[in-house]
């Protein structure tokens, strides 16, 4: 039987279609991390769970990062290889799995480069200036100026993006400019050249961030403030155990407010109901204290990620399966943007021979 004529999507070479309530049709998601380090709980919250759903919907591409990784970690290029293997075993960890995602390594597809060259042609300089995640980024790197590479990342994104040809990103909120500028990216390219490249758009992370052990509004390897999904239990127990909570609350017995602790929000997040609204209570009445309470939340957090850590093991003792899939993975999508980078030319008219 011929598969193609009863499904669509295969027909036109992708495995998924979703139709969304105005009928339009999504096919491929493409989303990515840069490898600078092990993954944390707010990464899990933010984007990992969710990817692990979206694969069985969508063509789900997932690209480690690493050349953007440069654009804040150039002088430490030697570090990239331990933390690609790092960042791909985070995801297979979580249930990412290589049946469903595609895993590329970024630099190992200079067709994005390329791309992003001829983008960066009639993108402004003003345009990346203005970006306000940018700014926020670069304030909080300390950086005075900006390296040429560091302010045109959003441009290199767009090619990882679109060489692809993936018509949905799954980003948190700071994603939000660059996804716009993707947009319009791929606007100008199409007016210019007659290209058919896919706008993109945001699939924003219904998840609120995860804030930091120490009360931070930001979960983050650089804060200090992270519990890693590769961490054990001891270490996960004794991060909990240093987290603040509410400050007025002295002894046990104090009453206290749920509302402004770190633990509660992690409750919240990875607890079940019921624990959730107990502590809620006893916190509130003064019927349980700290101690306790973080023990109830390691517990939570200790069964999310029992599983992962199966995983992890897993595959920690076949590192060269780990490294098989992101060579197979990347060269399944090289193939794609070989093909994206030659209509391009195509339409730019440099196919020279
Ligand atoms: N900028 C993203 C981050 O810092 C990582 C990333 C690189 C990405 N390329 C992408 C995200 C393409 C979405 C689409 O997390």
């Amino acid at each position: 039987m011929d598969n193609n004529k009863q499904n669509p999507a295969a027909a036109s070479g992708f495995k998924f279609e979703n139709p969304d309530a105005a009928g339009k049709i999504y096919r491929r998601i493409l989303t990515g991390d840069r490898p600078t380090g092990p993954l944390h709980l707010g990464h899990y919250c933010g984007s990992l769970k969710n990817r692990v759903a979206l694969q069985d919907k969508y063509d789900t591409f997932i690209l480690i990062a690493d050349i953007q990784a440069l654009t804040t970690n150039f002088d430490h290029p030697e570090l990239l290889k331990q933390n690609i293997f790092q960042v791909a075993l985070d995801y297979l960890a979580v249930g990412i799995t290589p049946e469903k995602s595609t895993i590329i390594i970024q630099s190992m597809i200079p067709e994005i480069a390329e791309l992003t060259i001829f983008f960066s042609m009639f993108i402004s300089i003003n345009a990346l200036k203005h970006n306000p995640t940018i700014k926020t980024e670069a304030k909080e790197r300390g950086y005075k100026e900006l390296n040429y590479g560091f302010l045109g990342y959003p441009v290199s994104q767009t090619a990882d993006i679109t060489i692809f040809k993936a018509d949905l990103v799954p980003v948190g909120i700071d994603q939000l400019p660059h996804i716009e500028l993707s947009r319009k990216i791929v606007r100008r390219f199409n007016e210019l050249y007659g290209s058919t490249l896919i706008e993109p758009e945001a699939l924003l992370s219904e998840f609120p961030k995860l804030i930091g052990l120490d009360g931070n509004l930001k979960m983050s390897k650089s804060y200090g403030n992270a519990i890693f999904l590769s961490d054990d239990f001891d270490t996960v127990k004794s991060k909990i155990r240093t987290a603040l909570t509410d400050k007025s609350r002295i002894h046990p017995s104090d009453p206290g407010h749920p509302d402004i602790c770190t633990i509660f929000s992690y409750h919240k997040t990875f607890s079940n109901i019921d624990l959730t609204k107990n502590t809620e209570n006893d916190c509130i009445n003064g019927s349980i204290g700290c101690v306790q309470c973080k023990n109830n939340l390691f517990e939570s957090i200790k069964n999310i990620l029992i599983p992962m850590n199966e995983k992890r093991q897993y595959y920690k003792e076949r590192a060269s399966e780990i490294w098989d899939i992101l060579l197979t993975g990347t060269n399944k999508a090289k193939k794609i943007a070989e093909e994206t980078l030659r209509e391009v030319k195509n339409d730019m008219k440099i196919n020279y021979f």
